[in-house]
C-alpha cells in the first residue's frame, strides 16, 4: 500500500447561501448538495483517484449514511478493512456553507469519528508498517493521532500532519516528529495567534511555527498559492487561476494529490506545482471529493495549462 489515511470520514451537508440569515431570520438559499466528505476520506479519494493505493483507518456510525460512506471509499479503491462501525453513535456530518465567492463555512459533528482510538490503530500495525506515507489531521481524537506518530516512527514511514481543523491544544512536539506540517492560512492564524492578512505575514507566522523544530512547513494559502519553508529555504508555488464555484475541500484535494506524488516522485516542489493545479480544477465544481479530477481529467487539464 502506498499511502495510509488515518482519519474523518463525514456527510458533507452544502448549502449554497447568498447571504446568511440574521438570528430569527428565514432566508430561501439557492441551492444544496448532500456529499461524502471528512478532511481524511477527501485527501484519501484524491489520492486514490490519482492511482495510489490507498488504505484508510476510520469510523462510521450506525446510520443510514455508513454503508454509502464505506460504498464510495471502495468504488475508488481505497482499502476499507480498518473502516469500522461505532454502534449508537451516529457517522460524522458537516453543514458546510458556500458563499458567493465560493468561499465555505464549515461546521463539523465529529460522531464516530470521535470513536477512533489508539487500539484500532494498533489492529492495523501489520498493514500499516508496510505504507511508504502516513497522513493524519485533526477530526479524531488528539491520542490517537499521536499514536499514529509514534507508530509512524516506529516504522520509519514519512507523516504528513494537516492540523485541520485547527486545535491550539495540539502539542507541537508531536507535530514536529512529522515530516511534513500542512496547515491553511486560517489554521496557522489560529495556531501563531498572528495576522495572515499578506504573503509577508504569513511568513513571518509560518517562521514561528517552524521555530519551534518542525521539519517542513507546507502552508496552503487559498488564492496566494503555495509556500514551503524547512530551515534551509522558503519556496512559493503560484496559484493556477480559475473560476471558483466551491472552494470546500480544496486543501483536501492538495494534499491528497501532494502525498500521491511525493510518494511516486519523492520531489517536493514538483509535488506542490502539481497539488496546487490539482485544488485549482477541485474549486471549479460543487462538493468536495466529487468535484476532486481522476488521472484522465487532471492530466486533461494540466495540457490545457501549459498552452496558456
Ligand atoms: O476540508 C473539507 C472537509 O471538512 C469537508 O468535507 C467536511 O466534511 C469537513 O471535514
Amino acid at each position: 500500500m502506498d499511502i495510509a489515511v488515518i482519519g474523518s470520514n463525514m456527510v458533507d451537508l452544502i448549502t449554497y447561501i447568498t447571504e446568511m440569515p440574521k438570528i430569527g431570520e428565514t432566508l430561501e438559499a439557492p441551492d444544496f448538495e448532500i456529499g461524502c466528505g471528512g478532511k481524511g476520506a477527501n485527501q484519501a479519494v484524491a489520492a486514490a483517484k490519482l492511482g495510489a493505493g490507498v488504505m484508510m483507518i476510520g469510523k462510521v456510525g450506525e446510520d443510514m449514511f455508513a454503508d454509502n460512506t464505506v460504498n464510495n471509499l471502495q468504488r475508488y479503491g481505497i482499502n476499507t478493512r480498518f473502516v469500522e462501525t461505532v454502534p449508537g453513535v451516529s457517522s460524522g456530518v458537516a453543514p458546510i456553507f458556500v458563499d458567493r465567492d465560493s468561499f465555505n463555512r464549515i461546521l463539523i459533528i465529529k460522531g464516530a469519528n470521535n470513536h477512533l482510538l489508539p487500539a484500532d490503530i494498533d489492529r492495523a500495525e501489520q498493514q500499516l508498517k508496510q505504507c511508504r506515507l502516513i497522513i493524519l489531521q485533526l477530526e479524531i481524537p488528539l491520542a490517537s493521532v499521536y499514536h499514529a506518530i509514534d507508530l509512524g516512527r516506529k516504522y520509519h514511514i514519512p507523516i504528513i500532519l494537516n492540523p485541520a481543523p485547527a486545535s491550539r491544544e495540539l502539542d507541537i512536539n508531536y507535530a514536529c516528529q512529522c515530516d511534513f506540517f500542512m496547515p491553511n492560512e486560517t489554521e496557522l492564524e489560529i495556531l501563531t495567534g498572528m495576522p495572515v492578512d499578506s504573503e509577508e505575514n504569513i511568513l513571518r507566522a509560518g517562521r514561528t511555527l517552524l521555530a519551534k523544530g518542525l521539519k517542513n512547513l507546507i502552508i496552503t494559502m487559498g488564492h496566494r498559492g503555495s509556500m514551503w519553508l524547512n530551515a534551509n529555504h522558503v519556496h512559493r508555488v503560484k496559484p493556477v487561476a480559475v473560476n471558483a464555484v466551491d472552494t470546500s475541500g480544496a486543501g483536501d484535494a492538495f494534499i491528497g494529490c501532494f502525498a500521491h506524488y511525493l510518494v511516486k516522485d519523492g520531489d517536493v516542489k514538483q509535488a506542490m506545482e502539481y497539488a496546487s493545479a490539482y485544488a485549482a480544477y477541485s474549486v471549479m465544481g460543487k462538493g468536495t471529493q466529487r468535484s476532486y479530477p481522476d488521472t484522465a481529467q487532471f492530466h486533461d487539464f494540466l495540457a490545457t495549462l501549459s498552452q496558456e
